[in-house]
């Protein structure tokens, strides 16, 4: 016997069938019976209501994605693997909260327990539960209001009232539900391409708003729906993608059903339709900063905790912690596998990537539920923490001093005690560097390879590194003070470049491949990204330096509404609206809205980031001691991590 609720008053429709046999692993509380605010009204059929088992059906006619790509609201749950778990609520899940490194020294790090989910997609169930902002209990959580939703005596202004109303107008449900925002809404644009998707990392600024403002429902069902579609078959030419690779976008779309009924699928993009079908390495990193950020927003810590949720953590650092031919800590990526997503130079390893690969194993650290099967994995998370750490502080920095010494460096060293360990001509540092390096200040380079520097300076790699702490104190310090002292360049009349500064000429021709959109100065070239602004804004208040965010607020506030909330601009000093730029981009709107409620709301602002952690520092897993001939190169640096 089967029990099929079926939302009949909503067009298009979500079934959900629930088989009433296999009553094994039947949750005893009349918490996990399905939600009926879920729809507005359902109908339900069965003979056996309060009891059910789950098996996955999918919307799908076969397994293999590469047929049909569509994730449907029917299914059934399939106890033999990883649903067996989802609904045994982790709710005495240790609090986990403040848990600092407990870092074991020269334990091996590449031994943790990988978790594979079998079947793929065959066992992806859907949580069926609908969660609002007022306080009520679900699925086993308690879901308090948000902790930071007290409403500021301040009133909002007329762009505010604006930018929330796009904000809305931009919100994309599922089943009823809100799950995202689109990437761009302007209604007089009939090509929208892509941006009519819900990007992963489009989303983030829009989900610190609707949090910051007390609104986490849609959160919540962004990151459980993503979560379903983490495990997706995929296969690109009959190659298999890593389990665990979140995508890079999903839609909802509508399927026609017999009788003139339509259902909605969600209908993920794993980077298979996305130009150059580039890797969205970043969107796994992503989620699990957005996690950590919603149980810090709501409170409600309970959804982290879950059992799947867990899972999908790992899963994420599964694929990040794996081992390949790297001979370094930071993760080896292609061009275009973050917010920078077509060809740019920046394959190897960009600080956008490693920047947001430490904040999410901060935040997993602080999110996995230490116990016997993931004891290793935390193990492998503060060993990496720290090799990554003292591998970007000490050659990812560049400052004036810096410079100078590449500028003199010996090269063909062959010594594990070189100077110039990467083997650097010093004929690399580029002329405009020369000049451009100010007396104060320095930042993190954008990328460093065998006899490679990158020495661009790459915006959101920097300011994440400032929020994560991934650089010293002075590090952090001094990246504000060079955007200070180098203001005209990186905010001009726009903030904040996306990189600086542009590639030109023959160099466009080869770095670029002679893209049309990214000309210098332009979109990923050295445009100006509004969006930039709340991380930059995050940044400033962690160190201080909350005149610098205003001061930038303020040079946005004169034109972003009056120029229609575009995505990007273009010149030297971003005074024109990007040649190619979308209009209503939801980033540029929802990263408004986020810098305005941070600037309120500091102590909101102060969950978001974090100090230094000196047992990550203190770690060191080499087993090479100061007592034996060979030298260990981090104990010897450490004096000058410490800083
Ligand atoms: C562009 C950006 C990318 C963004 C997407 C949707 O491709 O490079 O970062 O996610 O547009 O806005």
């Amino acid at each position: 016997m089967t029990a099929i609720f079926k939302f009949t008053n909503m067009k298009p429709c979500c079934r959900i069938l629930l088989p009433s046999k296999n009553t094994l692993f039947l949750p005893k509380s009349s918490n996990f019976l399905p939600n009926p605010n879920y729809c507005s009204a359902f109908q339900l059929h069965t003979s056996a209501p309060t009891s059910f088992g789950l098996k996955a059906i999918l919307g799908r006619t076969n397994s293999t994605w590469g047929q049909s790509r569509i994730f449907s609201s029917s299914y059934h749950f399939n106890f033999s693997n990883r649903a067996s778990t989802r609904f045994l609520v982790a709710r005495a899940a240790p609090d986990l909260r403040n848990f600092s490194a407990s870092v074991e020294s020269r334990a091996n790090d590449k031994n943790f327990d990988r978790i594979y989910v079998q079947g793929g997609i065959n066992v992806k169930p859907l949580q069926e539960e609908k969660i609002g902002a007022d306080e009520r209990v679900e699925g086993g959580v308690n879901v308090r209001k948000s902790e930071c939703s007290r409403e500021v005596g301040k009133e909002e202004s007329e762009m505010e009232k604006e930018a929330w109303k796009l904000l809305r107008n931009a919100v994309v449900t599922y089943c009823g539900s809100p799950v995202g925002t689109v990437a761009a809404n302007d209604p007089n644009d009939k090509t929208p391409l892509n941006y009519d998707q819900v990007f992963i990392r489009d989303f983030v600024p829009s989900a610190f708003a609707f949090l910051l403002k007390g609104e986490g429902e849609i959160v919540r069902n962004f990151l459980l729906h993503t979560l379903q579609l983490q495990s997706w078959e995929k296969t690109v030419d009959c190659y298999s993608p890593g389990q665990g690779l979140m995508p890079a976008s999903f839609k909802v779309r509508s399927v026609a059903l017999d009788d003139n009924k339509f259902e909605e699928v969600l209908d993920p993009d794993f980077g298979e339709s996305a130009i150059g079908r580039v890797a969205p390495v970043d969107s796994g990193l992503w989620w699990i900063i957005l996690l950590r950020a919603y149980g810090k927003l709501t409170g409600d810590y309970g959804l982290q905790e879950r059992v799947d949720v867990q899972t999908g953590i790992k899963l994420i650092l599964n694929l990040c912690l794996s081992d390949g031919f790297d001979m370094f800590p930071t993760l080896l990526v292609t061009d275009g596998s973050c917010m920078i997503d077509r060809r740019m130079g920046i394959h190897g390893h960009p600080l956008e990537i490693q920047s947001l690969f430490y904040s999410a194993l901060r935040c997993s650290r602080e999110m996995l539920a230490l116990d016997e099967g993931s004891k290793n994995l935390v193990r492998a998370i503060n060993n990496r923490l720290s090799a990554l750490s003292f591998h970007i502080r000490e050659y990812y920095w560049v400052d004036l001093k810096k410079i100078n010494e590449i500028y003199r460096y010996k090269t063909e060293e062959y010594s594990t005690e070189a100077t110039n360990k990467f083997n650097i001509y010093p004929d690399q540092i580029p002329h405009w560097l020369m000049d451009w390096i100010p007396e104060t200040g320095g930042y993190l380079i954008g990328n460093l390879q065998p006899a490679h520097m990158d020495f661009r300076f790459f915006t959101l790699g920097n300011l994440w590194s400032i929020v994560s702490s991934l650089g010293t104190p002075r590090q952090n310090e001094a990246v504000l003070n060079l955007v200070e002292a180098k203001w005209d360049d990186l905010i001009g009349q726009m903030p904040l470049k996306i990189c600086y500064p542009a590639v030109e000429s023959e160099e466009w021709r080869i770095i670029t491949g002679s893209d049309p959109k990214n000309t210098p100065w332009s979109y990923h070239n050295g445009g100006s990204w509004p969006t930039l602004l709340w991380q930059f804004t995050l940044a400033c208040m962690k160190m201080n330096r909350t005149d610098l965010a205003k001061k930038a607020l303020d040079i946005a506030e004169k034109r972003l509404s009056l120029d229609g909330w575009p995505e990007y601009y273009d010149t030297r000093s971003g005074k024109f609206i990007g040649k190619q730029a979308r209009l209503y981009q939801t980033w540029s709107i929802a990263g408004y809205l986020t810098t305005k409620i941070l600037m309120e709301k500091p102590d909101a602002a102060a969950l978001l980031f974090w100090e230094e952690d000196y047992d990550i520092l203190e770690n060191c897993i080499c087993g090479l001691s100061s007592s034996t001939r060979k030298k260990c190169s981090r104990r010897l640096a450490k004096s000058q991590i410490l800083i």
